[in-house]
């Protein structure tokens, strides 16, 4: 599967919107949710966890890249991220990078108001750094 279907789309928002609430987010009050869909449809989410060291605070899309692999995942097929911006927000370059590691993934931006947006991976992070680079030549 290379393209995502409505229903997924929609499953992986609303598993974005959840996971946002438990976001740590006291000192940006930025809240974020991300939802992650694997090759097997398994789906796993993140939030953004501030610290007040703030350098410490990691974004809600690589934690859920990390349950996904903890899961046992190793292809990713597309990422939801819900913020209550006005127009959604996309990844952060961090969080580019992070996901392109795992697949040229299709990225749904949504907010809490129902808008969207969807993009991909590559198109978000053109002529990227990815494996395959470590391995040819
Ligand atoms: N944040 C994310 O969770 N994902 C992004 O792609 C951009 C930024 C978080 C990090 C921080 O907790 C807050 O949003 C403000 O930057």
């Amino acid at each position: 599967m290379t393209e995502l279907d409505e229903k997924t789309i929609a499953r992986l928002i609303e598993a974005a919107a959840a996971v946002r609430e438990s976001a740590h987010a006291p000192y940006s009050k930025f809240r974020v949710g991300a939802a992650v869909i694997d090759s097997d449809g398994g789906v796993h989410v993140g939030c953004n966890v501030e610290n007040a060291s703030y350098g410490l605070s990691v974004c809600a899309e690589r934690h859920a890249v990390a349950a996904a692999v903890a899961a046992g995942a190793d292809s990713l097929l597309g990422v939801a991220v819900v913020t209550d911006t006005d127009p959604p927000t996309t990844p952060c370059g961090a969080c580019r990078q992070v996901l392109r590691e795992f697949g040229d993934l299709v990225v749904i931006s949504a907010n809490t108001s129902g808008d969207r947006r969807v993009s991909r991976v590559s198109e978000l992070l053109p002529e990227a750094f990815t494996p395959d680079v470590l391995t040819e030549g």
